[in-house]
């Protein structure tokens, strides 16, 4: 666990944010619509996934639904649906985690749109395929963790290689999920290119060694991705908004990096962007570090400035202490203000900001954003995880 933590930049605590200034600029800011595609968006306020494991058999349920359905009566104008497993067998590590694909999930998934749709919000599932941090501890032992190259996050010799095939099975798998996603009432999709999982594997050298086509320099190992948002683009309507989520960082290793400097983050996201990426999602863990020296933009700054593509912030947003890595590692937290956060809104960084665990303490956190209450808003505590409250 990392110990390091950052301090964050001097700001207004949450309760001198509840000035009537502070309220109307959170609601100017934050509470303006925001247009993707086809969708229209009623503020900039979204939900990052989060995985929660309450979905017997990869169904969600009408807990699920319920649950996500008060983050939307909360305000949240964008819900991004935790992980959820493509139509592939190595797409699954961890048990009661929802599938996307086959009908009892698909059933269960429509109904979260419906209700959350009913409560004003809009959403997309994020769609998930977990690479080589796939044990057999899981679903289905005996599979074989699948990756670029056979190697696990710390470079060493871990599941198999995949082949030319089973890379354009999985391109298959993630764009029938899309088809469905779109076919069953979801707004959107994210695709999860993040934290060391199957599409981030190939962007990242550390885990991509091959020697054909999807490995090598920056674009090539932007290959498999790209391959991805194109079918998945083909497989929806035009206007139909499709989400990359990028990070620097990788599951439990959080010095990782796939791009050392602009440059490389530039060659890595143009060919997402020109295959029919219509936004990022830069997962970072706390908003306000620069992401490369020389400026203050953080990573989903610079990723709006290299591709010219909307982005969305995220990490550590209303809380007092720092996302510090793997689900329910930063046990408590107590509530800070946004204002930094506006100001860096305010000079568009980036378009809109995600947030995870204090969505999880309060499904009420956007409506209090918006209003300059923050001061009301609960507390994280990891403990919240073990019910779907
Ligand atoms: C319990 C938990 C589960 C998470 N699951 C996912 C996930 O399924 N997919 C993903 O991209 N990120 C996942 N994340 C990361 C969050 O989306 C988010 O980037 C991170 O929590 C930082 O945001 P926060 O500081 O607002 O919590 C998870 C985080 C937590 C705490």
């Amino acid at each position: 666990m990392e110990t390091v933590e950052t301090a964050r930049p001097a700001e207004a605590g949450a309760r001198s944010e509840t000035s009537r200034g502070q309220a109307s600029r959170a609601a100017r800011l934050l509470g303006r619509p925001f247009t993707l595609g086809d969708l229209t968006l009623r503020n900039r306020i979204a939900m990052a996934a989060v995985t929660r494991r309450f979905s017997p058999d990869g169904v969600p349920g009408e807990d699920v639904a319920a649950y996500y359905a008060r983050r939307a009566a909360g305000g949240a104008g964008l819900i991004v649906t935790e992980g959820t497993y493509v139509r592939r067998d190595a797409a699954a590590a961890y048990d009661r985690v929802p599938h996307f694909h086959g009908e009892r999930a698909l059933t269960g998934w429509a109904r979260v749109a419906e209700r959350v749709h009913e409560a004003g919000g809009r959403i997309m599932p994020q769609l998930w395929h977990t690479g080589v941090l796939r044990t057999d501890a899981g679903p289905r032992p005996g599979v074989l963790a699948e990756g670029p190259s056979g190697l696990d996050l710390d470079g060493c010799e871990y599941g198999r290689a995949m082949t030319l095939d089973d890379i354009d099975a999985v391109v298959h798998a993630f764009a029938e999920a899309a088809a469905a996603a779109e076919r069953i009432g979801f707004d959107g999709v994210e695709l999860h290119g993040a934290h060391g999982y199957l599409i981030d594997s190939f962007l990242w050298r550390t885990t991509n060694a091959r020697t054909d086509a999807y490995g090598g320099g920056p674009a090539s190992r932007a290959r498999f991705a790209a391959e991805i948002v194109a079918a998945v683009r083909g497989a929806v309507s035009p206007g139909f908004p499709v989400l990359f989520r990028l990070s620097q960082w990788k599951t439990d290793r959080y010095d990782a990096r796939i791009a050392e400097r602009p440059q490389d983050l530039e060659a890595l996201l143009a060919p997402l962007a020109e295959a029919g990426a219509d936004a990022f999602h830069a997962s970072t863990r706390r908003y306000w570090l620069p992401e490369f020296d020389g400026s203050d933009l953080n990573l989903a700054g610079w990723t709006k400035k290299l591709t010219g593509k909307p982005s969305i912030t995220v990490g550590s947003i209303g809380l007092d202490q720092q996302f510090a890595g793997a689900p329910g590692r930063t046990q408590r937290s107590g509530v800070t203000g946004i204002a930094p956060l506006l100001d860096r809104l305010e000079r568009d960084e980036f378009d809109l900001v995600a947030v995870a665990r204090a969505l999880i303490a309060d499904p009420e956190w956007p409506a209090k954003a918006l209003t300059g209450r923050l001061d009301e808003a609960v507390p994280y505590d990891a403990a919240l995880l073990s019910d779907l409250v």
